[in-house]
């Protein structure tokens, strides 16, 4: 079962999971860093702006999970921008060393075969930071995602679509139809994965993850198959959890995370 924190809020868990990616880059100054987009990693990212200030960050590799296919890659809402503009600058991270998959339509039938080689060179992920649709998707493997998957091109659903319409002016038909994302089957070759989730809208895709049958209908519960998996939690996030009150008592001073 995977390792589940329940912290007071937001910021908290920012700031948890910002400590063991801090740990992580000075026990490893060439990590490979899983990069995840969207509303809830950026108290991490934040937070890893202090941890991380005066360290060595010159040799950090990171992934982007997933783009949207046929967006500009300089559209202030194309993942490409987006870590740029929340991770690579404000991190000092050096740019020529983290990569978004490809998703401009030349080239587009070979991008995620080229993506998946471009991890396997750097040696794979040594941490994946992730968050949670409210469909149970991770990165864009959408309900019914093969849990074998690797990175390829996917519809994104209409609740997906409505979800991210906040970034495109709220207007879900400006949200990009396809995507090119990461497969649960890549996901689940990072050596480490860290799933932040917060807000009571991912209640139900946090208890299918944790406590649920595994199922291509919720795409995250494949991660129950991995062997090291932490999942970072508010309370309202926490809030249909059967296990909740099991998970405060029997949590380790210290995430198993910080022992790899
Ligand atoms: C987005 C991303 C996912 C993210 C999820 C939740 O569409 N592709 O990587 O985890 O949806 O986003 P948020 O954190 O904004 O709720």
């Amino acid at each position: 079962m995977a390792e589940v924190i329940i912290l007071p809020d937001a910021r908290a868990a920012g700031e948890l999971v910002a400590d063991a990616i801090a740990t992580l880059v000075a026990r490893r100054p060439e990590a490979v860093l899983g990069l995840a987009t969207g509303s809830t990693p950026l108290p991490v990212y934040e937070a890893l702006r202090s941890r991380l200030g005066g360290a060595d960050v010159s040799r950090v590799r990171g992934f982007a999970l997933d783009e949207y296919v046929g967006l500009d890659p300089a559209h202030p809402q194309s993942y490409r921008s987006v870590i740029a503009r929340e991770v690579v600058e404000p991190l000092g991270l050096d740019p020529s060393r983290i990569r978004t998959p490809d998703g401009r339509l030349e080239g587009i039938e070979d991008a995620g075969d080229e993506y998946e080689a471009a991890i396997a060179a750097a040696g794979g992920i040594d941490l994946q930071l992730l968050g949670i649709g409210t469909d149970g998707h991770i990165a864009f493997n959408e309900p019914g995602s093969s849990l074998a998957s690797r990175t390829r091109i996917k519809t994104l659903t209409s609740q997906t679509r409505a979800d991210n319409a906040r970034f495109f002016g709220g207007d879900p038909d400006a949200v990009p139809q396809h995507c090119l994302t990461q497969g649960v089957g890549t996901i689940r070759d990072a050596r480490q994965v860290v799933l932040v989730a917060d807000g009571r809208r991912k209640a139900e895709a946090v208890h299918q993850l944790v406590e649920g049958p595994v199922s291509a209908m919720w795409p995250a519960t494949a991660l129950q198959l991995h062997p090291h998996v932490t999942v970072v939690l508010d309370p309202p996030a926490a809030s249909r959890l059967q296990l909740a009150g099991y998970f405060r008592e029997t949590r380790a001073a210290k995430p198993a995370w910080q022992g790899l």
